[in-house]
């Protein structure tokens, strides 16, 4: 029997989303003779039956696009707006996967997309997921595609703001995505030299910021460039989140974005890096410039690695279904594709290991974390 694989892509889009679609499309086609199936806009699609054959002719040309051919969407399957109100759509969605006759559904996305995934698999449907995120943090595997896309564009943003900092003699704080994580803002400023680098995993203290600056500018320095992960956070504010009244008033929030449909942002999107860029210039008398490099960081053309990295994990994934294995996302370990049992990857982050490589080489060479 011919096996069916129905695929979506959900969460933030990330550049590779095309790339991993053509690499399970062709391989589950040419490899394995498997017919795939794509849903439009995440699990909106799916529960809305609106797909997409991905046969060849859809599969072609779009290794180097940016985006996705299917569209996407941050929609849950147990809570979608139906008719101006918010209800659990699953067994919609679970009639829609046997309607298809669905042997598998691959779930493309990053944290959220692989507990929806696990909820479905819960709901008896057999899943496979693979991690999608320019934030890198999804845990468990060792990189995301779309990571080393946004990396790559945040040094390039970082090293043309060194000419604009230096020419000006200002400090230039420059505000990456990254969520809860660091992963951009460290390694974008790690590659880029920035001198310091704030990421959440290291709560910063602005006195310390701005000492390290002004060291500089005795030195001779008369620019300084700040990468600023949007979650990063002050040492007062990590105290604070520690409070008892803080937690649930988090707790709160947390709930109500849970319930909501629309996606709020859960990071500061430049209000933070605005009032710190205000608070270092009073500390320093230098002037203080903010650019918040936002959306650009997920649009555009894949990186080479990106390619390889998607095209590796699409086309593994359907050697992992042609052999029946589900329940997992596949993960990136090393120059390897492997499965890792969904539940263990649910409910994790992946944030920058304090003894990171990264974090040390930087300190090696002078960068301050304002700690
Ligand atoms: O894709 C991940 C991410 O880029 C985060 O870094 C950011 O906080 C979030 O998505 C914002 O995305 P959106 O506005 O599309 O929800």
């Amino acid at each position: 029997m011919t096996k069916q694989i129905g695929v979506l892509t959900a969460g933030g889009d990330s550049p590779g989303l095309n790339a991993v679609l053509r690499g399970i499309g062709k391989a589950a086609e040419e490899q394995f003779g498997m017919e795939v199936i794509g849903f439009r806009d995440g699990f909106r699609g799916l529960m809305e039956n609106r797909t997409i054959d991905l046969n060849e002719q859809a599969l072609s040309g779009i290794l180097t696009l940016g985006g996705t051919i299917l569209g996407t969407s941050r929609e849950k399957p147990h809570r979608m707006l139906v008719g101006g109100r918010s209800m659990d759509m699953t067994d919609a969605i679970v009639e829609n996967y046997r309607r298809n006759h669905l042997d598998v559904l691959v779930c493309i996305g990053g944290g959220g997309t692989q507990k929806n995934a696990y909820r479905l698999m819960q709901k008896g449907l057999n899943v496979v997921t693979l991690p999608k995120t320019i934030d890198n943090d999804v845990a468990l595997t060792d990189v995301s595609f779309g990571f080393d896309t946004a990396l790559g564009i945040a040094t390039e943003a970082i090293d043309r703001l060194h000419s604009t900092a230096h020419s000006h003699h200002r400090i230039i704080l420059v505000e990456t995505m990254g969520h809860q994580a660091g992963w951009l803002a460290l390694g974008a400023g790690l590659a880029s030299g920035a001198d310091v680098v704030l990421i959440p995993e290291i709560p910063y203290d602005i006195e310390k910021i701005a000492r390290a600056i002004l060291s500089r500018r005795r030195g001779g320095k008369h620019s300084s460039i700040v990468a600023i992960a949007e979650g990063a956070i002050s040492v007062e504010d990590a105290a604070a989140r520690e409070k008892p009244e803080k937690k649930e008033k988090i707790k709160r929030q947390k709930s109500r974005k849970a319930k909501s449909n629309i996606a709020l942002p859960e990071v500061s999107q430049g209000s933070n890096t605005l009032t710190l860029a205000k608070k270092l210039e009073e500390l320093t008398r230098l002037e203080s410039r903010v650019t918040i490099l936002g959306y650009l960081q997920r649009g555009g053309t894949p990186s080479a690695n990106d390619r390889i990295l998607a095209t590796r994990l699409g086309t593994a994934c359907t050697a992992l279904i042609d052999e029946g294995t589900y329940g997992v996302m596949l993960a990136a370990h090393a120059d390897k594709a492997e499965p890792v049992p969904l539940e263990e990857v649910v409910g994790k982050i992946k944030t920058v290991p304090l003894d990171h490589s990264w974090i040390e080489s930087a300190r090696r060479v002078g960068t301050s974390f304002g700690d």
